[in-house]
């Protein structure tokens, strides 16, 4: 009798423990942990001149969705955001002069960013992680 007891007792508990951490009410939200990071810090950091959309702004700010220049290279990207961009690029056959002040982002925060520009917008890449972005040396 007292067994069966603690045995009800501790399936109750199981029950509440699963029902706790089973949360319908969470909102349905894309990506992994790290671009929905990333996307916060895109959004207070990056939007103002790359806007909302990643679409940036014609001959002044080049476009991150579908940018073949961010995609062909993750590294570049990387170091652009850490020490900042200066000079002539081409970005989908458009050219601009422009120039980019580095973060100071953690590694973390540097992988979380770069796994939101390389995943949203229709840009598809393999995540990195904190540990890459640590390779990623600030000038
Ligand atoms: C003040 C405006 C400004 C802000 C803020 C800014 N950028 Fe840029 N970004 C630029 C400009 C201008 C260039 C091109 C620089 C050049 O012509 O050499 C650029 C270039 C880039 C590039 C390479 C070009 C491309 O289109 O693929 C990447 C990647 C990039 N920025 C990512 C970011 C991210 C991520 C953030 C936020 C952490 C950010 N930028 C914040 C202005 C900005």
């Amino acid at each position: 009798m007292k067994l069966a007891f603690t045995g009800i007792i501790s399936f109750g508990l199981v029950m509440i423990l699963v029902l706790l951490s089973w949360s319908p009410i969470e909102p349905n939200q894309e990506g992994s942990k790290s671009v929905q990071r990333g996307k916060k810090i895109y959004a207070s950091n990056c939007a103002v001149c790359h806007m909302a959309n990643g679409m940036g702004i014609a001959k002044v700010f080049p476009p991150l969705a579908q940018s073949d220049y961010l995609m062909e290279d993750i590294s570049r990207a990387g170091e652009t955001i850490r020490n900042g961009l200066k000079g002539k690029i081409s970005v989908n056959e458009a050219s601009y002069t422009g120039m980019m002040s580095g973060f100071s982002f953690s590694d973390q925060e540097l992988a979380d960013v770069v796994n939101y520009i390389t995943n949203s917008w229709g840009n598809k890449a393999e995540e990195v992680d904190a540990t890459w972005a640590s390779k990623i040396k600030k000038n």
